[in-house]
């Protein structure tokens, strides 16, 4: 049987690279989820890297494996392994993961800051190269069946007090707005629910927004072909909320270069079907399976992330979803079975999804110690709340 022990090295203590404190990273909420259905990571056509590790499916932003000197992977067991990348970016990450989940951390600040993270299991290694040290992260992504990401960097700088002339030119360049806007669009992919297919969006998408456009091309990320997904954006702005009210209230971290991933479900729920074919109810019983199905006499079927969801086949996914739309009754695409419309579903079609969204504070390869607010980050989360606003606004 496969292990994370028979696959890679778990490393639970910071490696001497790591400058500083020496804390030992709490296992935050216990070991990385134990897959109950036998979700097995590697695609029927992915090829495995790594002692059945693969290149993240889902990645919308940063530096990519194969293509960049170091990139993400998915383990396994369905966390995500961010290599470490050349000191002193590497070694800064993994300390300040390790300093908020340190085992006998009691600062408040901390505590409360996990909860806007994604949980840490400390380092990973594969046993063919025990020197290449991985973060080994929660996939926040994982608990969706078709999960719609947005990477947005926050902030009024992209670089560090600590950094070059040459890289401060280099990332002004690379979005001079940066600074009135206070945040950038990396990446997204958001789900078309009309063509069942996913819409990715790369940096240049991003930095071609300026203030006329931004608040239309942010609206994009909640567009799923019908309508605007008012639930989603409501949901993402009270995350951001927390977040800056977390900003607001500490004066001891600053962060540079950091992004907010966003996700929220994109396989549409309905307040009006009430018949077990309805996309909520799928959602529901492909949630059900995820986590109840045994291992024997399922077939295997991949969601977005490229994990094996075990299914009985007759109840799969794939042809719930196409029966489904099949369906007499049901309209394809029509604008009152799906998330989108002029808002007139009152049993809140709209609220159903509020709890499939997550906010979480990524990417800290330069996160610095501070003794005053940090102003460029409440900055750009201000302006962010701001837009987010606008959109529903114009949308109501
Ligand atoms: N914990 C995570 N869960 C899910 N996806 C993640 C996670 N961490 C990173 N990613 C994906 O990888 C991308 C790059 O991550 P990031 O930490 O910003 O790396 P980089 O330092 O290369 O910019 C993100 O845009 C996101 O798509
Ligand atoms: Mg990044």
């Amino acid at each position: 049987m496969e292990s994370s022990l028979a696959l890679g090295r778990l490393e639970l203590t910071p490696s001497p690279a790591a400058v500083g404190v020496g804390l030992a990273p709490r296992l935050s909420g216990g070991p990385p989820p134990k897959d109950k259905s036998g979700q097995r990571p590697v695609g029927p056509q992915a090829p495995a890297h790594l002692n059945g590790c693969v290149p993240l499916s889902h990645q919308v932003a940063g530096h990519k494996y194969g293509v960049d000197k170091v990139g993400i992977l998915q383990h396994p067991d369905g966390t995500v392994l961010k290599q470490l990348q050349p000191p002193p970016r590497g070694p800064r990450e993994m300390q300040f993961y390790s300093m908020v989940y340190a085992e006998n951390c009691s600062d408040p600040c901390l505590l409360e800051l996990q909860n806007h993270l994604p949980k840490y299991y400390g380092t990973w290694s594969s046993p063919d190269s025990p020197n290449d040290l991985y973060l080994k992260l929660e996939d926040v992504t994982r608990r969706f069946v078709k999960p719609c990401i947005m990477d947005v960097k926050l902030g009024q700088r992209s670089y560090d007090p600590f950094a070059s002339q040459e890289k401060r030119e280099q990332q002004i360049r690379k979005y001079p707005l940066m600074e009135e806007i206070g945040f950038l669009v990396l990446g997204m992919r958001v789900y078309n629910v009309c063509s069942d297919s996913f819409e990715s969006y790369d940096q240049h998408y991003g930095r071609g927004l300026v203030k006329g456009t931004i608040k239309d091309g942010l609206s994009k990320f909640f567009h799923n072909g019908v309508g605007l997904r008012k639930d989603a954006v409501s949901a993402s702005m009270q995350r951001v909320q927390h977040i800056l009210r977390w900003f607001e209230s500490q004066r001891q971290l600053v962060f540079y270069a950091s992004s907010l991933l966003f996700v929220y479900e994109g396989l549409p729920s309905s307040s009006s079907s009430s018949a077990s074919s309805s996309p909520s109810s799928l959602l529901r019983e492909e949630k059900g399976m995820r986590e109840g199905a045994g291992q024997d006499e399922q077939v295997a079927e991949y969601n977005n992330n490229n994990i094996r969801v075990a299914a009985p086949w007759d109840y799969s996914l794939a042809t719930m979803y196409a029966n489904h739309r099949k369906g007499g009754h049901h309209h394809h695409c029509a604008q009152e079975h799906l998330h989108g419309n002029d808002g007139e579903e009152e049993d809140g079609g709209n609220r159903e999804g509020d709890g499939e969204v997550e906010v979480r504070m990524i990417d800290f390869a330069h996160v610095f110690q501070s003794e005053s607010l940090d102003h460029g980050y409440i900055y750009g989360l201000r302006h962010l709340l701001t837009v987010l606003e606008q959109i529903l606004h114009d949308a109501s």
